[in-house]
């Protein structure tokens, strides 16, 4: 019956009418509730892996996917394993996450093509961050790699904002707005908060929270049959970049400067049009976020990076980056007035709220 094309159709109807397959479909505004929640949990795990740098856990596992050895889950006692193990175990939330988006959007009615397709980028990311999750620890966190998990995470945020941002949209999709002037303004914007995030992990990348202490370190070699005795007391330090950190946190600095010069210039680009006030909104929004991290950025420098404020500022990056995306994806698509989701509430303005949204 299946190879028959001609029955296509009484297929599709049995799909929408019989009880069981009725049962099993769920509503755009279901789905866009599992999107927001793959989005949140897959923000979330980029605050918690840096948990993990801060408090030199990096290593606290020396294997994987098994923590030690034979022995998947960590010891009670030992912190460090702990908390490598705990951040092990969110992954396991954000794939469930990321996999019931996929489901998801198949039992979506009416199902929609680009959101299954965004779901099995949100898959092949997750994977992928797997797989370099266990690079990471059997290199022993080297800088280029430790980046490189951080970075991809950041596409896989932008990845779930698109995916929550189309499930929002309704099904005939409108037209994009155009937006002459404003539009290119929105895109280098976006590129310089791209280029924000990468110097800012080469700053990270050169100081010194490697994510692993000299002891845990040892461990893990050991761990891997390494006579460590023979080894230099330089080879039991984690690499860090060949970077003098006040060198490189000035050109972070810098992108930042540059990054906020834009979104300003922005802001009075749409102060006068009463059709772009959501608009105006999303950019003041970021203003403050951009003004408030960078704030934070420096008050860490000058206090020789405290690990509570390197996690904020983290957290803090996260938030700037969803505000951005955001607002580009609002630029050419707006949500509608009132979407396809349950939500009457006004548009939201903080990054909080757009997640939320
Ligand atoms: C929009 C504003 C900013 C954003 C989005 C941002 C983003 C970032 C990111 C993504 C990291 C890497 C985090 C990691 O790899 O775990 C970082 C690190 C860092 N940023 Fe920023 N940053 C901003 C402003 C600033 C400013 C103005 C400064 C002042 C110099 C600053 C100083 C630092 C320092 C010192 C680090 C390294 C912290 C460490 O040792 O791990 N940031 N930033």
């Amino acid at each position: 019956m299946w190879n028959n094309r001609r029955d296509v159709p009484k297929v599709r109807l049995m799909r929408e009418t019989s009880p069981m397959f009725a049962r099993r479909s769920i509503s755009p505004a279901r789905y866009r509730d599992i999107a927001r929640a793959a989005l949140w949990l897959l923000a979330f795990i980029i605050v918690t892996g840096a948990a993990v740098r801060l408090s030199g856990s990096g290593l606290g596992c020396s294997d994987w996917p098994t923590c030690e050895n034979d022995q998947l889950v960590a010891e009670v006692h030992d912190v460090h394993a702990m908390v490598e193990f705990v951040n092990r175990l969110i992954t396991g939330l954000v794939s469930a996450a990321v996999i019931a988006a996929v489901l998801g959007s198949m039992a979506r009615s009416p199902r929609r093509r680009d959101l299954t397709a965004l779901s099995w980028g949100l898959v092949a990311g997750v994977i992928a961050q797997i797989l370099i999750g266990a690079l990471v620890v059997q290199e022993h966190l080297p800088p280029s790699l430790v980046i490189t998990h951080f970075l991809v995470s950041m596409v896989l945020v932008w990845n779930a904002l698109v995916l929550h941002h189309r499930a929002g949209l309704p099904e005939q999709r409108p037209a994009p707005r155009r937006r002459a002037g404003i539009e290119p303004v929105v895109r280098l914007l976006t590129l310089l908060a791209s280029v924000v995030l990468v110097t800012g992990t080469l700053v990270t990348g050169a100081g010194p929270h490697s994510g692993s202490e000299t002891e845990a370190t040892k461990r893990a070699l050991q761990a891997q049959g390494v006579d460590v005795s023979k080894l230099d007391p330089g080879q039991l330090e984690v690499e860090r970049l060949p970077f003098d950190v006040p060198d490189v946190a000035r050109v972070h600095g810098v992108t930042v400067m540059a990054f906020l010069a834009v979104t300003l210039w922005l802001l009075f680009r749409l102060r006068r049009s009463s059709a772009d006030a959501d608009l105006f909104a999303r950019a003041q929004t970021l203003v403050a976020l951009i003004v408030t991290q960078a704030a934070i950025g420096y008050l860490q420098y000058f206090t020789d990076v405290p690990p509570l404020l390197v996690g904020i500022h983290v957290a803090g990056a996260t938030a700037v980056w969803v505000a951005t995306i955001v607002l580009h994806l609002n630029t050419r698509q707006p949500l509608p007035a009132t979407p396809t989701t349950r939500s009457t509430r006004p548009q939201a303005t903080t990054a909080g709220a757009a997640l939320a949204e």
